[in-house]
């Protein structure tokens, strides 16, 4: 075969090879094979020297021309193929900026926290301060200065969580009571919302830690009206403005006389379902007319001072407001029951 037919044969094979490359190596690969160091054409070239000077004017002229078609077809082949990968890295790199976007997750206010929150502002509206006492109480604040007597069962340690000597988790907010008192002189009209504990064994309506919101009254003639009147303004407020309340006879050994005050049903308005177990009431909170003993304790002038105080569950507020029905899933974490609220 002389050089001519060898060239036109290398120029029909590289045409189609390189027509065929369907990656930028499978084209680098084609153009090596011929025009590469020892590439077929660049041997057809070398050995243009070995033939007669007729035939190598000829055959130098075609193949010339056949690499230089190579080289073109071969930058051809490279356009479009580099032009196919940016089209198609467009179409999944898009972006469709019209979607709207991700919102990340936003935490919430926990409902006991909010129900305390709102708790605390209905009372400031009526004039209470906010003030607040350590979880870390003495037994002192707990209860001597509180009137409980010696034997009382919750100081009993299986009732109170005892720090150390003479030291116990807060049982209540009361003994915040206490140290207002003894820092400030009447008239005294604070709420003390915060954290407490005991040692009851968790149930639909117990937890070990549980919160309270206190409120302290004490002026040179408050009476139990005031009381009464308070609650029941607050009682409307948080409750709605239907909501009846009746005073129950109670004991409290830091309050006399003592009381516990009851709604109207918020799910029957009082005929009596399962909610309030038929009785049209439902317990919310212990209250009553500070003990002068008390008053002993901190130092103010027991024959002519008078106050109230009162105590809520916060926990058993919220689950009313919110109809839970069990407080241990105010304590779960469970984001399922959370998110809800
Ligand atoms: N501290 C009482 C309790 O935890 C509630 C209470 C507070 C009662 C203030 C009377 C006055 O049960």
């Amino acid at each position: 075969m002389d050089l001519c037919d060898e060239a036109t044969s290398a120029r029909r094979a590289a045409t189609s090879e390189i027509a065929a490359a369907k990656t930028l190596d499978e084209l680098e690969a084609a153009r090596v094979k011929y025009l590469g160091r020892k590439g077929l054409l660049t041997l057809l070239l070398r050995n243009l020297g070995k033939v007669g000077p007729e035939e190598r004017k000829e055959a130098g002229r075609l193949l010339n021309e056949v690499k230089q078609e190579i080289l073109s077809l071969v930058a051809g082949r490279e356009d479009s193929l580099k032009q196919a990968a940016y089209s198609s890295s467009l179409a999944s790199e898009s972006l469709d900026v019209t979607l709207p976007g991700r919102r990340g997750a936003i935490g919430r206010v926990h409902p006991t926290l909010a129900v305390m929150d709102e708790l605390v502002d209905i009372f400031v509206g009526m004039g209470f301060t906010p003030v607040e006492g350590p979880e870390i109480e003495t037994e002192y604040n707990n209860f001597d200065a509180l009137n409980f007597p010696a034997g009382h069962p919750s100081r009993d340690e299986h009732d109170s969580f005892y720090v150390g000597e003479g030291y116990v988790l807060r049982t209540h907010t009361s003994p915040a009571q206490i140290r207002v008192m003894q820092a400030q002189q009447p008239p005294v009209r604070v709420v003390v919302p915060g954290r407490c504990h005991r040692r009851d064994t968790p149930d639909a309506s117990h937890v070990v830690s549980f919160h309270q919101i206190e409120g302290l009254f004490v002026d040179y003639d408050v009476s139990m009206a005031d009381l009464k009147g308070t609650l029941a303004a607050f009682a409307r407020e948080f409750f709605g403005p239907e909501t009846r309340v009746r005073f129950r006879p109670h004991y409290f050994p830091f309050t006399e006389p003592s009381a516990e005050l009851d709604i109207s049903c918020l799910v029957c308005g009082g005929k009596g379902c399962r909610v309030c177990k038929n009785s049209g009431w439902l317990e919310v909170l212990g209250c009553g007319m500070v003990h002068p003993n008390v008053f002993d304790h901190v130092g103010y002038d027991r024959a002519s001072l008078t106050g109230f105080a009162f105590g809520m569950g916060v926990d058993r507020v919220a689950m009313l407001r919110y109809g839970i029905n069990d407080m241990r899933l105010l304590y779960d974490n469970d984001l399922r029951f959370l998110d809800q609220f």
